[in-house]
């Protein structure tokens, strides 16, 4: 197994380093439980010899996989086989240039690009991920499938499932994710199981039961789940005429996009495809900071891949002692044991990174500023926005910058947020609908008002 395929699994840790063939299911390592990796060969594969080329299959729409805002990029993914990959258009995604967003995080008008990732087939970035998960779940003649989530995933995983003939189940916390999201599990026609927890106990509880069940598990444990969502990076990329912003900055819960994102950089550099990698600011929000906390205040880093994993065990241990729960209006990113932790430090020394956390108040307003001038978030998503303005304030990221924002999901998904923010008049965005009596008079008096 190895140097004869184009990609294998391999160990994150130093110590460990064990190579597994991309055809096994595994989520983490066999041997020392660590998180894995996809590696490549890459003097198996035609990687082109410069970003643009890819362009030429703009040309060839007919093809599914020219078509696909993944498979479009495939040298770059290249584990399966053409005849295994799912998908269902993903990755028909827009970055747009808002003058009016970039004013209200105080960059300079032509210097914010927003990357509209809710643009998805399931209204979020994680059709990315699920395009390649699912492509390995096929090649491994998987026949069902499980994920925790905070809604997304489920969202995402329960129509691609469904799209590949396999059955889902999905854990989630009761009461904790949004009305759009579960409506979709349950319209996708996946087993929907509501825990009384948090999505910390649903990650728990979905890997015993994967283990114990042979489920196929499409958190982003699964490694082939990243290697999708680094084409977010390609596209980007791709609507800046080819060049790199100077940052991007992506909201943080389970880690997954933040470790896909580095990866994605470090291979493009590796490869001679960029000259230079962005700085990444990873963005929580305060109710949910566990790699805030553990980044600047206990100094964790990825330390040349020997992580302290003392810090980490003392913090984790410290949550229970307290039986502490995040909490945050942003339910897709109310997570305090990331799965994905490790390889998001690597990201960190890969890209400069940075991470920062905002609250509820500020999340809100943020996304209120996306919908009023962009195409709309979801709350999650706009802790980029809310992070970024902390960020041009405190002059770590210059107004003069190229910056690039992950929109991870589409407004529709949590109606609730937003419907309370404009209802009540929480913000300084908002605009509560008018009562009026039914009267043409009255309501022409309002009008012109
Ligand atoms: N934004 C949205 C809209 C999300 O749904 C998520 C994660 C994130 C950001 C955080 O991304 O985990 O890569 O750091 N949602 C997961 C879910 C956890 O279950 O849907 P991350």
């Amino acid at each position: 197994m190895g140097m004869t395929e184009t990609a294998f699994q391999m160990c994150i840790n130093p110590d460990c380093r064990s190579r597994f063939d991309r055809g096994q299911v595994l989520f983490k390592c066999p041997n020392c439980g660590e998180l894995l990796d996809i590696q490549y060969n890459w003097d198996k594969i035609a990687v082109p010899d410069k970003l643009s080329s890819f362009a030429a299959r703009w040309a060839n729409r007919q093809n599914p996989l020219d078509f696909s805002g993944v498979w479009r990029f495939r040298e770059l993914l290249d584990f399966c086989p053409d005849t295994r990959k799912v998908t269902i258009g993903e990755g028909q995604t827009i970055l747009e240039q808002n003058c009016a967003v970039a004013n209200y995080a105080g960059m300079n008008p032509d210097c914010l690009f927003l990357q509209y990732e809710g643009l998805n087939p399931s209204g979020s970035f994680k059709d990315n991920g699920m395009a390649a998960a699912f492509s390995h779940a096929k090649m491994v003649q998987a026949k069902s499938c499980a994920c925790a989530s905070t809604g997304n995933t489920s969202a995402s995983m329960s129509l691609y499932a469904h799209t590949c003939g396999l059955k889902s189940t999905v854990f989630i916390g009761s009461g904790r994710i949004a009305f759009g999201k579960l409506s979709q599990a349950m319209d996708y026609g996946a087993q929907t199981i509501q825990i009384r927890g948090d999505f910390d106990d649903c990650m728990a509880q979905v890997q015993a039961v994967c283990a114990k069940l042979g489920l196929y598990l499409l958190n982003s444990l699964n490694p082939f789940r990243l290697e999708g969502q680094k084409t977010i990076m390609y596209r980007i990329i791709e609507q800046m005429g080819w060049s790199v912003p100077d940052w991007v900055v992506v909201p943080g819960g389970n880690l997954g996009n933040s470790s896909a994102f580095g990866k994605a950089f470090l291979e493009l550099k590796e490869l001679g495809l960029i000259q230079q990698i962005p700085r990444m600011a990873i963005i929580n929000a305060t109710g949910a900071d566990t790699l805030t906390d553990l980044v600047n205040n206990k100094k964790l880093t990825w330390n040349d891949s020997r992580v302290d994993q003392k810090i980490i065990d003392r913090y984790y241990a410290d949550l229970t002692a307290r039986n502490f729960s995040p909490h945050t209006c942003a339910s897709a990113i109310e997570i305090s044991r990331p799965v994905n932790l490790k390889k998001c430090l690597r990201s960190i020394a890969v890209c400069d990174g940075i991470v920062r956390a905002v609250t509820d108040e500020e999340i809100c307003d943020a996304k209120a500023v996306v919908g009023k001038y962009g195409l709309g978030c979801e709350p999650a998503s706009a802790a980029s926005i809310a992070g970024l303005k902390h960020l041009v304030e405190q002059g770590v990221i210059g107004k003069d910058e190229r910056v690039a924002c992950v929109l991870t999901g589409h407004p529709l998904k949590d109606p609730n947020v937003t419907v309370n923010y404009h209802k009540d008049s929480l913000g300084q965005f908002s605009n509560p609908p008018i009562e009026a009596p039914n009267d043409l008079d009255e309501i022409i008096k309002l009008i012109q008002q």
